[in-house]
């Protein structure tokens, strides 16, 4: 029987509200905002929240383009060709940034790199049982110690198992000696991370992708590599254009970044891009043609705003090269001052500094108290998490504070001093 009848019963009277929120007859849009309001009045600010890699500011007249296209359904690619134009265009700058070639990289808007990875494995696991011919059964996927949640959740949907390299204390948990030891048969890919989410150091993709080539050649095991560029696929083009990582390595068949972290998009968008469309799995698109169009859809979620597209492209011409550049840089800058302040104190010890990712993430020893210091930094209004490493390190634990683009010199300088005044005081 339905909830409502017994509801309007039970508000005759004056009450407005209706059992879990909805209120019976409604009321003015000024009521029902201050309503809402008030409800979240007491919710932490974004751009104070040290723990998030998320965008949380944008200018303004992105902020206007952002409103004037929430409204319009990224699916519905045959009514917003212009939308879907700027899509591709996306994925064809992202390309060029991430050393593909035009001419062959294909890629997808997902709502985020979770989705990325659900779909970047997805196709490594098509390939694999094509490749081993369906004779082998329990694939597993590679991966190390500091590999985000979203990994573990693809192998858990998808009956993989997750092979983890332990975290050692030193170096990345996934490295070349890790890779040899974890590869078999069964394995349909590594995921190697640019960086790590625990402590923004970037994983090393091409000694990774050397020992998987000696794999091939000596063991006869053809193992492709995946990269998580979550964080960094924003900001290693721009400052760490030197390093190989990307498409550059034959070795890498697929790339996903998170255009709400660096590429500095409101939520919810990321990428995922394939080095060819063979790596893309056929199999897995799905032609809608009610919609118009007869490209298949290769993304797991249908309707969903078209603003965050629009914003990327935005971000693209707004800053170009150089602004990305300079922002990340600022960041980075930011960030290693804060380790280095923060590492003098001695009683702090860094084991992220920023230099990757512009993370700074520190441990303590008794008598300092990371959970207390936490505390001290939410009464000046900064939300910074403490939490453990992964095994076998779960006995550390440490503070992490990502540097957005949002942060100004004045708020890093704020939270220096602060943990600088707790820390001399703990005894
Ligand atoms: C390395 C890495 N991979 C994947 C994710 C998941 O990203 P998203 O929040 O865009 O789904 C994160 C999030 O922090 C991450 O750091």
């Amino acid at each position: 029987m339905s909830a409502l009848p017994e509801a309007i019963e039970e508000s005759s009277g004056c009450s407005t509200q209706l059992r879990g929120g909805i209120t019976l007859f409604g009321m003015d849009a000024d009521e029902a905002l201050a309503t809402v309001t008030e409800r979240l009045s007491g919710e932490g600010r974004p751009e104070r929240n040290l723990a998030t890699f998320l965008t949380t500011s944008i200018e303004p007249e992105a902020h206007r383009l952002y409103r004037t296209y929430l409204n319009y359904n990224l699916v519905d690619r045959e009514q917003y060709p212009a939308i879907d134009a700027l899509l591709r265009d996306c994925v064809g700058i992202i390309g060029t940034l991430w050393h593909g070639d035009d001419s062959r990289v294909v890629g997808s808007a997902t709502t985020g790199s979770s989705e990325a990875a659900m779909l970047a494995g997805a196709s490594l696991l098509r390939s694999w049982q094509e490749r081993s011919g369906r004779e082998w059964t329990r694939p597993n996927l590679v991966m190390g110690a500091g590999a985000h949640a979203c990994w573990k959740k693809f192998c858990r949907h998808w009956g993989v198992e997750a092979r983890v390299a332990p975290a050692t204390g030193e170096g990345p948990a996934l490295n070349g000696p890790a890779v040899e030891r974890l590869c078999d048969e069964r394995t349909i890919g590594v995921v190697g991370i640019l960086g790590s989410t625990l402590d923004g150091r970037y994983e090393p993709i091409a000694e990774i992708a050397a020992e998987l080539d000696r794999l091939q050649e000596q063991r006869g095991i053809d193992v492709p590599l995946h990269v998580d560029a979550a964080s960094g696929g924003f900001i290693a083009p721009f400052l760490d254009s030197e390093m190989l990582w990307d498409f550059r390595i034959p070795r890498v068949v697929s790339i996903n970044a998170s255009g709400h972290k660096s590429g500095m998009v409101l939520p919810g968008l990321g990428w995922l891009l394939w080095r060819d469309r063979s790596r893309r799995r056929a199999e897995l698109g799905v032609s809608i043609n009610y919609l118009g169009g007869d490209d298949a859809h290769y993304e797991l979620t249908f309707s969903r705003s078209a603003a965050p597209v629009v914003l990327q492209y935005y971000n693209f011409v707004r800053l170009g090269f150089a602004g990305f550049r300079k922002v990340h840089a600022r960041c980075r800058s930011l960030a290693r001052l804060l380790a280095t302040r923060l590492q003098a104190t001695g009683r702090l010890r860094v084991l992220g500094d920023g230099s990757e990712l512009p993370v700074v993430v520190v441990t303590a020893e008794p008598p300092v108290d990371l959970r207390e210091l936490s505390k001290r930094l939410a009464e000046l209004g900064w939300a910074v998490p403490v939490y453990t490493l992964p095994p076998k390190q779960e006995d550390v634990e440490v503070m992490r504070i990502v540097v957005r683009n949002d942060l100004t010199s004045d708020d890093v300088e704020d939270i220096a001093s602060a943990v600088e005044d707790f820390v001399s005081h703990a005894n």
